[in-house]
């Protein structure tokens, strides 16, 4: 690994563009910092493929990020790698401060007046024992109704360039959100009705306005992008790590293993950056599925 010092930046990665809302927390939080944010849409969706496979991508993007963009830092803007991956992560580069993030669901418990959450994640993430063990946790001070969206990371990865297939993919996460939502029970604030919905997946932050309207008003949406973004500082002041001054040059660079399109408009749309932010990563080729 290259040596990092406070000038270094923060890799953050997630199986596509859904992490780009981690990103936008980083940001806010840490003005001063600058990140290098590796989508792996080249291999995405990650929910449906399975633990072995989704470990292996963590560690070459992670031992990519470190080689070559010499990251002083690794957040893992994806439940599903997180799940499957951070303990080896961490095992792997102890001397590397690594974030990853799991569906906050210890939040929602706190917000809940009725007691009864909703949980939406990918297959990979809620089939996990990371979050067999986070539920077991909070056993009997909650009920959790939880929903694999088989799909709908892919629909919303494929939803943001202004063609007519992003259009197609637009209306595919609106009817896959209404399936899923509808699968879950009344939503409300009365008495046995769900009142807080986890997003645990980091691409369904950006299908909030339709989880929104499907939910109806006074239900919760709760996501992970800010406890994240604040946990990321705390680690890096503990590390002597954190920038002390807006560097010099571009403070955004963002990479992915996919097409260039879908990136640029994912970053214009919801990050306000321009098309020059974007480049392919030079990785080695994907691993087989
Ligand atoms: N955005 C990822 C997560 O938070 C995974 C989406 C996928 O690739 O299935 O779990």
């Amino acid at each position: 690994m290259t040596s990092a010092s406070p000038q270094s930046p923060i890799g953050v990665f997630d199986s596509g563009i859904g992490g780009l809302s981690v990103l936008r927390a980083l940001r806010a939080e840490l003005p001063n910092e600058r990140f290098v944010y590796l989508a792996d849409s080249g291999n995405a969706p990650y929910g449906e493929r399975g633990d072995a496979y989704v470990a292996a991508r963590t560690h070459a993007i992670a031992e990519h990020l470190q080689q070559a963009h010499g990251i002083k830092a690794l957040v893992v803007a994806c439940n599903t790698a997180t799940a499957a991956a951070i303990h080896e992560v961490r095992s792997r580069y102890p001397q590397l401060p690594s974030v990853g993030l799991e569906p906050a669901i210890k939040p929602a418990v706190a917000l809940s007046r009725t007691g009864r959450i909703g949980v939406i994640a990918t297959r990979g993430t809620l089939a996990s024992a990371k979050f067999g063990r986070l539920l077991a946790s909070l056993g009997g001070q909650a009920e959790f109704v939880v929903q694999p969206c088989d799909g709908l990371a892919y629909a919303i990865e494929r939803s943001t360039e202004p063609t007519a297939d992003g259009a197609a993919s637009a209306r595919e996460v609106r009817a896959l959100c209404a399936r899923y939502i509808g699968a879950m029970g009344p939503f409300g604030t009365e008495a046995g009705a769900i009142d807080t919905l986890v997003l645990g997946c980091t691409h369904y932050v950006f299908a909030e306005e339709v989880l929104r309207e499907l939910v109806g008003p006074g239900v919760q949406l709760v996501d992970t992008g800010l406890p994240v973004a604040r946990h990321t500082r705390r680690l890096l002041e503990a590390a002597r790590q954190l920038a002390p001054a807006p560097a010099p040059g571009p403070q955004v660079q963002l990479l992915t293993t996919g097409e260039i399109g879908p990136l640029q408009a994912a970053a214009s749309r919801w990050l306000g950056l321009p098309a020059s932010c974007c480049g392919l990563a030079a990785m080695p080729l994907p691993l087989a599925a």
